[in-house]
């Protein structure tokens, strides 16, 4: 059998399409970025971006064929993600999946997007291997998983309010620093004092893996407010490294706690968040401190992408879990829920 699976993601304003053999190797990974569409609104219309999705789909599947070199008759088939995203977006890489897969008589997988941010590690490091402590942190979530085996998990913790992504997004807009956040407060960041402004760590005793960024959040707004009423000036570097480094030292302190608590050898990050730079050396050096071997994805592969979908969609596919072809978009869908 082929080894070969192309993989579709459509969940946010990504359009997405991938080649990736035998599950780790990838032959081509195309993805289209709606940011520009969706900056003006300082963040993602869900209408515009399933038109965009609708828009583009079919030509970037043709592009990720073309570069990979192969046909659809090389395919052993296709993996898509059906949740959790926006339920419009989520539809047109579905039904596309659906009509090609009917048409092409290829098996269909269906893939839960933040098991594909998980296997995008599988895909940067050959010698990871379950079980491991894997923190997914991106625009939607912030979850903390024990990853027991191929589609094993078992949720250890996540957030109670707002997705780290989500409170670097929101933080950014009211510094004026524009649509996506993450990215603009890093390198804002890279010029201010982590130390400068105490901004609160938020502390859940009885949910040691849990996350809180709500509080941070409306410290850094607060903070905006109050000066910006009497007047004064922020020094935006400032806030920024110090609201970054609050949210960064609670990842990674929490994450390294759950990995010496389930005696792992191994913590893998990913998703988009996980391309801050704050939060790449900071676990560095206390996954180092640790005896913890820490691993991210390049940062192509931290934010959305269908080379993960593809390469979760092979272990899937293994394992004999086809999707039916009235697979429906769940956009709740979480990591334990199937
Ligand atoms: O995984 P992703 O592409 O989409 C979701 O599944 O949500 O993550 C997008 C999120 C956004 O909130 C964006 O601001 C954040 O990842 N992000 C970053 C960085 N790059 C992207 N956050 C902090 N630092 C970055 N360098
Ligand atoms: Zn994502």
């Amino acid at each position: 059998m082929s080894q070969l699976i192309l993989g579709i993601e459509t969940s946010c304003d990504e359009t997405a399409a991938a080649v990736v053999a035998g599950g780790r190797r990838i032959r081509s990974n195309i993805i289209f970025s709606q940011i520009k569409l969706h900056q003006p609104f300082g963040g993602v219309v869900p209408e515009l971006a399933s038109r965009n999705h609708i828009k583009n789909i079919n030509p970037i599947i043709q592009e990720a064929l073309d570069q990979a070199g192969v046909t659809w008759e090389d395919l052993a088939g296709m993996a898509v993600t059906y949740g959790p995203g926006l339920v419009g977006a989520l539809l047109v890489g579905l039904a596309v999946a659906k009509a090609l897969a009917f048409a092409r008589r290829l098996p269909l997988v269906g893939v839960n997007h933040l098991e594909g941010h998980i296997y995008s590690n599988y895909l940067a490091h050959p010698h990871l291997k379950p079980p491991f402590v894997s923190l997914v942190v991106s625009g939607g979530h912030t979850d903390l998983v024990h990853v027991l085996g191929h589609g094993q998990y078992c949720l250890l913790g996540q957030t109670r309010d707002d997705a780290a992504g989500e409170a670097f997004d929101k933080v950014a807009r009211v510094l004026g620093l524009g649509y996506p956040g993450g990215p603009a407060i890093d390198a804002a960041a890279r010029e201010g004092n982590p130390r400068a402004i105490d901004f609160p760590r938020a502390i859940l005793p009885d949910a040691p893996a849990d996350f809180s960024f709500s509080g941070v959040k409306t410290a850094v707004l607060n903070y905006h407010n109050q000066h910006r009423q009497r007047g004064q000036d922020i020094n935006v570097a400032h806030v920024a490294a110090s609201f970054q480094a609050a949210v960064v030292e609670v990842l990674v302190e929490r994450t390294l706690a759950a990995a010496v608590k389930c005696e792992v050898e191994q913590v893998a990050v990913c998703g988009g968040v996980a391309a801050n730079t704050a939060l790449r050396e900071l676990f560095r050096i206390r996954g180092a401190e640790a005896g913890l071997e820490i691993l991210f994805p390049p940062p192509i592969l931290c934010t959305d992408n269908a080379a993960m979908i593809a390469a979760a969609g092979y272990y899937r596919l293994q394992a004999g879990c086809l999707a039916p072809l009235d697979l429906n978009a769940v956009p709740n869908l979480s990591l334990d829920s199937r």
